[in-house]
């Protein structure tokens, strides 16, 4: 499963880098607001730092002005993928787009019916939010499950469902164990991933007998 962070913050994405388990980013126009950035600047800077799909979304909502944006985007390093929202302009976006080439994120997705459409549209993710799905009192779990479902049935079906909107390490589990290909998580939730007391408590009794045999590792 591959871990993409949802953040526009360079300082995060930096950290979380170094890791060695970040395989993507995603970010969205209110991400990218709160950098107080230009946009074009703060995607190429994070496409210096990741490797790997880096998700800069459009913000027009007409076919023809969004393929512009998309093409803007694309340009700034080869591993932008271009967000569209899951409208019919969208669609015709992603399909324009994939067929030139570029990885398109069809995101706001909210029913099996539209991952469906996005998977016809050539998309290389589909964006499905768990956690604005769970607010309005549904299972946004559900979701991941039918989508799951549905595209294991196609082999012609190659979108990676990219679980979005994630808001705490349950989603993440849930997504894994439906085997969702991508979970997009905001940086606290990744490193609420590292954490279990059990894990502090034991390595602080390792580490007080250890210093009581008074020896070092690297003096042997
Ligand atoms: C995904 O690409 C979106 O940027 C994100 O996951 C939305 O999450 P939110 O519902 O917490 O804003």
């Amino acid at each position: 499963m591959k871990f993409f962070v949802d953040t526009a913050d360079l300082a995060d994405i930096r950290d979380l880098a170094a890791t060695g388990l970040l395989d993507g980013v995603t970010t969205n126009p209110s991400l990218i607001a709160k950098t107080g950035q230009k946009f074009a600047d703060v995607i190429a800077q994070i496409c210096e730092v990741v490797e790997g799909p880096v998700s800069a979304e459009v913000a027009a909502t007409d076919h023809e002005t969004m393929l512009a944006e998309g093409r803007r985007l694309a340009k700034i390093a080869p591993n932008v993928a271009v967000k569209v929202p899951l409208t019919v302009d969208g669609l015709k976006t992603c399909k324009k787009l994939s067929g030139e080439g570029t990885l398109v994120n069809v995101t706001l997705c909210f029913s099996p019916a539209q991952a469906i459409l996005a998977a016809k549209a050539g998309a290389a993710f589909i964006s499905p939010f768990v956690g604005r799905l769970d607010d309005i009192g549904h299972d946004g779990m559900d979701l991941i499950a039918d989508i799951v479902q549905i595209y294991n049935q196609y082999d012609s079906m190659k979108t990676e469902v990219l679980v979005a909107s994630i808001r705490h390490p349950r989603h993440l589990i849930d997504a894994a164990k439906m085997g969702a290909h991508v979970a997009t998580l905001p940086p606290n939730v990744i490193r609420q991933l590292y954490n279990h007391p059990l894990t502090d408590k034991g390595l602080d009794a390792f580490l007080k007998d250890w210093a009581a045999t008074g020896q070092s590792i690297l003096d042997q």
